[in-house]
Order: C-alpha cells, then structure tokens, then sequence
C-alpha cells in the first residue's frame, strides 16, 4: 500500500492500530476482547477488519497520539475527539468495540463504535462526525476489499450491518458491503455500478429492512443498469442471527434464492391486499399490473403477466387489456 500523503488519515490509520492494538494485546482491551469472542469474532476475522476497542478510560487515544508528535490542530479535525467549549479535546470513543471504516484504497478515515453493554442507555453504534476525509453517504463498509472479490463471487451483496458483512465473510462470502443503516444514497450506488451490475440486496429480515430493501431496489431501478437479487430472511432474522441460528450452509441457499426485484414487489403488493375478497383482489391486480407495465424487457413483462394470471385464476388476455393501458400511459 502506498504511502498516506493526507494527515486525517495519516491520523485514523494510526488510532486504527491503536484500536486493534488495545484490543489484542492488552488488559485494557480485555472487555472489548470478550465481547468480540461472544459475538463469534474468531482472530482472523479481528485481524482482517482491523476491529479493535477504544478502551474506557479516557483520553488514552488522545495522549498516545500526542506522544506522536501530532498537533492538536489535526486532531481536532480527524473526527476522532470531541472539544470542549474552551477547545479542550476529549476522546470521542470509549468502552465500544471499533470497526474502522476506509475509503476505496481501503484507508481509514472515520470510525463506527459498538457499545458493548446490552443496555439502551446509549446509542449502539456512534459514528465518526462528517470531516474533510469522511463523508458518510459515500462510504461503504468493506468496499475496498469486496472489490476484490467480485472476480470470483461475481456480485456484490449489499448489506445493512457490519456484524452481517462479518458474517457473510465466516461463510465464506467475501464480497460483502455495508450501507451502515437502512439510509442507502445514491452516490453509494454509483461507486457500486462502477464494480459490477450483479448485485444481491440482503437487508435485515424486520420491518424497517424489508421496507429499506423496497427503498433500494426501486433506487438501483431508476439509476438503471443492475440485475438485482432480493433476499428476504425469515423471522426477521438479521444475517449475523440467520447464520447463527441456521449455519452457513443454509445461509448459502437463501442467497442462491433470492428474489428478482419484480417478484420481490409483486409479493409485497400481495402482503397487503386481502385476496380472499374479490373488491381487494381487483385492487391488488390493477397495481400488479401497473407494476408490470414499468418492465422494459417484453420477455419479463411476459413472464410475470403469465404467473400471474396463473396464480390468481384470470386469463392473461383481460390483464394485458390494462397492462396496454398503463403501457401507453408512460410514453
Ligand atoms: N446503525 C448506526 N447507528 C445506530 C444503529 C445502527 O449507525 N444507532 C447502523 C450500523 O451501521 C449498523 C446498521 O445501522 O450496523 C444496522 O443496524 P442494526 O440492524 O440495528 O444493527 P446490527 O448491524 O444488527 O448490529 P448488532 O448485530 O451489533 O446489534
Ligand atoms: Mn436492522
Ligand atoms: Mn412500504
Ligand atoms: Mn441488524
Ligand atoms: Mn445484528
């Protein structure tokens, strides 16, 4: 890796080791240690995202990189201290397992922090403040390495947490990335299509990530360009708690399942009408139909018109009446 000419970074790379550094080796690090190994975080995995602990008491980052010879001025700007009304700086992180976040040459320039304790006292993730290296709508978790895998896996999977890119990596899928929350921008997207148009959307399995993985897909559409995959896991299982709860294996197949997005939303639309009454089944076809009719490619726009009428027990030719009709209606 070539050398960091930019101080920021020259900054997080350094309190990145220190991180990793108190975690590994050190009594300090020991909380943040033991909560990695309850999490299932094996050595390797702690080796190979760089996790470390910022440890509890405070301003131990701070003089360490003092000690360094750094000026407070860059400090103050790296997004690793908070400052006080009077300009005093004070450890931002402290008693949170780190998982440092890079930029596409896999630099570090900003910080998530777990908190380690199960208790909603305190925010579970804090981030890294928006600084001159770090633009959050502009990361991705683990971009820079998941690039490297796109060669082999031949998608990106996209998903909402780090501890589920983590454990995508232990089953042994390496192309694993995170939007760090439900909030996926476009720009992110962007940086995706520049690697690959395959890719698998795999958000968690609760509300809030089906509805962010509607969000998504309806995104990548108009953005245009991707083959998509929707996973939807069951439960409302995340995908660090599906492999935990079903092991790799099984974790392999759901990816190997996944949904294209068509039917993806043609199952949602489907969740919310009462087909057993023909008044809402009437509703629910005009907007499958709608649906449909917004596909470019005639073969897709036929496949889904066929299944259907076939699962809803009316004849392809009434549904392509609409279909024409909202057709015409987008040109
Ligand atoms: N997130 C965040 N700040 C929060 C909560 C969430 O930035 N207060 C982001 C994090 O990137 C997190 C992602 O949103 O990884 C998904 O949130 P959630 O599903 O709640 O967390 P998990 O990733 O499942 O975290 P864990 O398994 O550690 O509970
Ligand atoms: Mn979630
Ligand atoms: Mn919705
Ligand atoms: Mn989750
Ligand atoms: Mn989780």
């Amino acid at each position: 890796k070539p050398k960091f000419s930019n101080i920021l970074i020259k900054i997080n790379e350094e309190a990145a080791d220190f991180y990793h550094k108190v975690l590994v080796s050190t009594n300090a690090g020991r909380p943040g240690y033991n909560y990695a190994k309850q999490r299932g975080l094996n050595d390797e995995i702690i080796a190979h995202f760089r996790i470390g602990y910022a440890p509890k008491q405070n301003n131990l980052l701070l003089t360490y990189l003092r000690d360094q010879k750094f000026k407070d001025e860059d400090l103050a700007e790296s997004g690793l201290f908070v400052q006080s009304q009077s300009g005093e700086l004070f450890d931002r992180f402290r008693d949170r397992l780190m998982f440092p976040l890079t930029d596409e040459g896999d630099y570090v320039v900003g910080f998530s922090g777990r908190r380690l304790s199960p208790y909603k006292t305190e925010a579970k993730y804090i981030n890294s403040p928006e600084t001159k290296i770090f633009t959050k709508s502009k990361t991705l978790f683990h971009f820079a390495e998941a690039k490297k895998a796109v060669r082999s896996e031949k998608h990106l999977i996209l998903y909402e947490g780090y501890m589920d890119v983590i454990a995508a990596y232990k089953a042994g899928i390496k192309s694993g990335i995170a939007s760090m929350g439900t909030s996926l921008t476009d720009q992110q997207i962007y940086m995706l299509r520049r690697i690959t148009k395959n890719i698998i959307i795999n958000y968690d399995g609760d509300d809030p990530g089906i509805h962010a993985e509607e969000r998504a897909a309806r995104m990548f559409n108009n953005i245009g360009g991707f083959n998509l995959g929707i996973v939807v896991l069951p439960e409302k299982l995340d995908p660090d708690e599906y492999v935990k709860k079903y092991g790799w294996e099984k974790y392999q197949e759901e990816v190997k399942g996944a949904l294209t997005p068509t039917d993806f939303f043609l199952k949602r639309l489907a969740q919310k009408y009462n087909l057993a009454n023909d008044r809402e089944k009437l509703a629910y076809l005009d907007e499958a139909v709608k649906e449909i009719a917004q596909l470019s490619n005639p073969v897709e726009q036929d496949l889904y018109l066929d299944k259907i009428s076939q699962q809803q027990g009316v004849s392809k030719d009434s549904l392509k009446v609409n279909f024409t009709k909202y057709r015409r209606q987008q040109n």
